[in-house]
C-alpha cells in the first residue's frame, strides 16, 4: 500500500476519495476553527488562553468518547464504513489533547518549571498529563507500520484507551469544581459504552437481529 494512501485524510485505503473521511475531517476541524476565530476578535472573554484551554479541553472528551462510540456504532448501524474513521478520530483526540496541555502552556506564560511543578503538585494534572501520555503512545501507534510491527499486542496496548477515558472523565470531574454537569453527562456515555462491551462480552444480542439466533456470532465475526 502506498505511503501518502495511509496518511491522507481524504481517500480510503484504496486511495480513492471517500467523502466520509472528507466530511468528519472537516467536521473534526471546526471546533478548532471556531476557537480560533473567537481568539482573534476577542471573543473569548477577559482570559482568552484559558476561555480557548476550557473549550479545547471540553472538545478533547467529545473525540474520546466519539473514538469510543464508533465501533458500537458500527455494530447497531451495521455500517463497517465507519471503520474509516476511527484512525482519524483517535488523531484527532490526540491532537486537542496537545493542544489543550500546550494553551496550559501558554497560559503560563511559557514558564515550564512551574507547569512542571504543578503537574507534579495537583493530582487533577498528574491525572490529565499521564491520560495526556497515554493518547501521545496511541497517537505514535496509530501508523500501519506500527501495528505490523506489533502484531496481536497492537489491540492489547490500544486496550489502555479505556483506562485513558477513566483518567480524563476523572481530570474533568476533579476541575470542575462545583458545576459538574457536563463532566456527568460525558461520564454517562462512557458508563453506557462500556455496558454495551460487556454486553457483547457475554455474547447479548443487542443489534437489531433478522435472524435471532445467528446475530451475536455474525457480527463477532464481521469485526
Ligand atoms: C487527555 C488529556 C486531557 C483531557 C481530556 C482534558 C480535559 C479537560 C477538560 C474537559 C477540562 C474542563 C474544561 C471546562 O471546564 O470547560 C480541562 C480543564 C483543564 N485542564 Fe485538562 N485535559 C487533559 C489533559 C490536561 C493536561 C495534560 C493538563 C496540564 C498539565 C491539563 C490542564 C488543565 C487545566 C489547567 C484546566 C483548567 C482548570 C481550571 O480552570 O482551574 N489538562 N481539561
Amino acid at each position: 500500500m502506498h505511503y501518502r494512501t495511509l496518511i491522507s485524510p481524504w481517500t480510503d485505503r484504496s486511495g480513492r476519495f471517500s467523502l466520509l473521511k472528507t466530511g468528519i475531517f472537516v467536521l473534526v476541524c471546526i471546533p478548532a476553527l471556531l476557537i480560533a476565530i473567537a481568539f482573534w476578535r476577542h471573543a473569548l472573554g477577559p482570559l482568552p488562553y484559558k476561555e480557548a484551554l476550557h473549550q479545547v479541553g471540553d472538545w478533547t472528551v467529545r473525540f474520546l468518547i466519539a473514538t469510543l462510540a464508533l465501533t458500537p456504532l458500527q455494530r447497531i448501524l451495521m455500517w463497517p464504513k465507519l471503520a474509516l474513521i476511527r484512525r482519524m478520530l483517535g488523531v484527532t483526540t490526540f491532537a486537542y489533547a496537545a493542544a489543550h496541555f500546550s494553551l496550559n502552556i501558554v497560559n503560563q506564560n511559557f514558564d515550564f518549571v512551574f507547569v512542571a511543578s504543578e503537574i507534579v503538585k495537583r493530582i487533577y494534572l498528574t491525572i490529565g498529563f499521564t491520560a495526556l501520555i497515554g493518547l501521545s503512545l496511541l497517537a505514535a501507534t496509530s501508523t500501519d507500520w506500527a501495528l505490523r510491527k506489533l502484531g496481536r499486542n497492537w489491540k492489547r496496548l490500544h486496550m489502555i484507551v479505556y483506562g485513558i477515558a477513566v483518567l480524563a472523565l476523572l481530570h474533568y470531574f476533579m476541575q470542575s469544581k462545583i458545576d459538574v454537569s457536563q463532566a456527568t453527562m460525558w461520564s454517562g456515555f462512557f458508563i453506557l459504552l462500556m455496558i454495551y462491551r460487556i454486553a457483547l462480552k457475554f455474547r447479548f444480542a443487542l443489534t437489531p437481529s433478522p435472524g435471532t439466533e445467528s446475530r451475536p456470532a455474525s457480527i463477532r465475526s464481521a469485526c
